[in-house]
């Protein structure tokens, strides 16, 4: 699919796009401010009752063509958010109803910024809109005819197509990487294994020319990886720890250029599946558990953007690539594992298996003595519990990173909320016989504990945890997020390194 971007007027590229305010009594203005001198048009919508609502549409003919009205609701609730549900809303309308190419006003209105944003907002809702999962259907179940090819970006002067590109630009990489996401964790648990995921990363690290490490289930044994080793035993499928090392480009000796501003490492939970091993999940809604690796697929596509942009800081992404599964040869609730770090754990339940992996995860960290270390894990149930689908939970004593975080989510939209990491949370996890144990007794809280279970192999880190079990897959679906793996995680990473100082 094509995006471009004109300037003038809007017709002539494919299905005109308009949009719609919502006043008191029904609509208020039509938007952009040309359309909104067209009395006959806005007469034709109300005529057909379209009042502007957030995300209503009507369909109808117009001059020589079509328009189609998305509406975008109140304006003092105009965000870019909203922008990117409109762009979605109208790529979606204008596909389903067979016809291939739509124009897009780059709207000006208080609240939005600058078109550079809202041309990456329009871009970003109408790429991620359209995605479809259904590369394992033989029949596609929309037909698949039905596709936009051409998406064009219509600014009112000609000084704004620089910037609007750019944000074009920008928006089409996000896009493809949390499309990479989107797939991954679609991609049900038989096809996508860990060496799928390792073979992945291969992929990433061939085309931007980065460095990729794998190490194999047999090797993990050796070198001592007790938590991915104890949570992978009891899969046929073996385990793969995976190092994808993005660093920029060294600028040109004398032409000055971006220096590395900083080094992060990005920490992935990919369980490809999650049974819960012997301490067996219900059957219920199990299915689900293909998401699991969510976190490890966020990261690589955090590190795909990164590259593809060029961003002036080193990301090291390390996941934990495995299954959880019941076998004969799977741990058992009571075993003690010895993780890379040294220290040891008794297994009470071998469904808390996310903070296992992390522990060798987190402390590999280590050795890169990066400025901040984040984790990004659909850890607990409880999470869901506490934040639902609408917040992801964010844990760190790191006020400033804290800080940080919060505000790139609220650029994105992939909001964060944080919990307390208070040690009187932590002395739950104390074991009769090992180091610490996998659980609280309390069933208390289980967000937090897990985050101060992780906060263990974290000594000298600057560290946030990032729990994403309640965002990475939606039921309901958006606009721009059709139901299934939502992607989340990429774009308010990239927004966080992007801003970084
Ligand atoms: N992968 C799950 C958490 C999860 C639940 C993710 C729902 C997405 C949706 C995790 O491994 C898990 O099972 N956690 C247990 C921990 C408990 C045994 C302490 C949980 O949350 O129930
Ligand atoms: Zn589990
Ligand atoms: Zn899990």
């Amino acid at each position: 699919m094509r995006i471009t971007v004109k300037s003038g007027p809007q017709g002539r590229h494919g299905i005109r796009v308009v949009g719609g305010l919502q006043g008191e009594r029904g609509l208020e203005r039509l938007l952009p401010a040309s359309t909104g001198r067209d009395r006959a048009l806005r007469r034709l919508l109300e005529g057909a009752g379209f009042r502007g609502a957030r995300n209503e549409t009507a369909f109808l003919p117009h001059g020589r063509g079509w328009v189609l009205a998305v509406g975008l609701g109140k304006a003092k609730e105009l965000s870019l958010d909203t922008t990117r549900q409109f762009a979605a809303t109208a790529a979606r309308t204008v596909r389903a109803r067979g016809h291939t190419s739509l124009s897009l006003p780059v709207l000006k209105e208080r609240g939005l910024g600058a078109s550079e944003l809202v041309a990456q907002a329009l871009t970003e809702g109408a790429l991620l809109g359209l995605y479809r999962y259904d590369a394992l259907r033989e029949v596609p179940k929309e037909d698949r005819a039905k596709r936009i090819d051409a998406v064009t970006l219509v600014v009112e002067r000609p000084s704004e197509t620089g910037p609007a590109r750019r944000g074009v630009a920008k928006a089409e990489v996000l896009a493809e990487a949390v499309r990479l996401v989107r797939d991954l964790i679609n991609g049900p648990a038989n096809l996508v294994t860990p060496t799928v995921l390792a073979n992945e990363a291969r992929r990433i690290a061939r085309r931007y020319r980065l460095r990729c490490q794998v190490t194999p289930f047999a090797r993990l044994k050796r070198l001592g990886f007790g938590g991915i080793v104890g949570v992978g035993q009891g899969s046929a499928h073996p385990a793969q720890f995976i190092v994808l090392d993005y660093r920029p480009a060294r600028p040109a000796p004398g032409l000055g250029g971006a220096r590395v501003k900083a080094t992060f490492a990005l920490c992935g939970k990919g369980i490809t599946f999650d049974s819960g091993g012997l301490s067996l999940k219900p059957s219920s809604k199990m299915e689900q558990m293909k998401c699991d690796m969510s976190g490890a697929a966020a990261v690589l596509g955090t590190v795909q953007a990164a590259a593809a942009l060029k961003l002036p800081v080193r990301i090291i992404g390390i996941i934990a690539a495995t299954e959880n599964m019941p076998s004969g040869t799977a741990q058992r609730p009571g075993d003690v594992i010895k993780t890379l770090s040294g220290k040891t754990i008794e297994v009470i339940n071998t469904d808390a298996e996310g903070r296992l992996v992390l522990a060798d995860c987190l402390h590999y960290a280590k050795r890169y003595k990066p400025d901040a270390v984040i984790d990004v894990a659909t850890l607990t149930g409880a999470c869901v519990v506490a934040l639902g689908s609408e917040a992801i939970g964010l844990m760190t004593k790191d006020e400033t990173l804290a800080a940080r975080i919060n505000q790139a989510g609220k650029r994105t939209y992939e909001r964060v909320w944080r919990l307390p990491l208070w040690d009187e949370y932590a002395p739950m996890m104390k074991s009769d016989i090992a180091d610490i144990k996998n659980v609280s007794n309390t069933g208390e809280a289980g967000t937090i504990t897990a985050a101060k279970f992780l906060e263990i192999f974290t000594e000298g880190l600057r560290w946030a945890h990032l729990d994403i079990a309640g965002t990475a897959w939606t039921e309901k679906g958006k606009p721009y997020v059709p139901k299934g793996a939502v992607g989340i995680g990429v774009r308010l990473l990239i927004q966080l390194l992007e801003d970084w100082k």
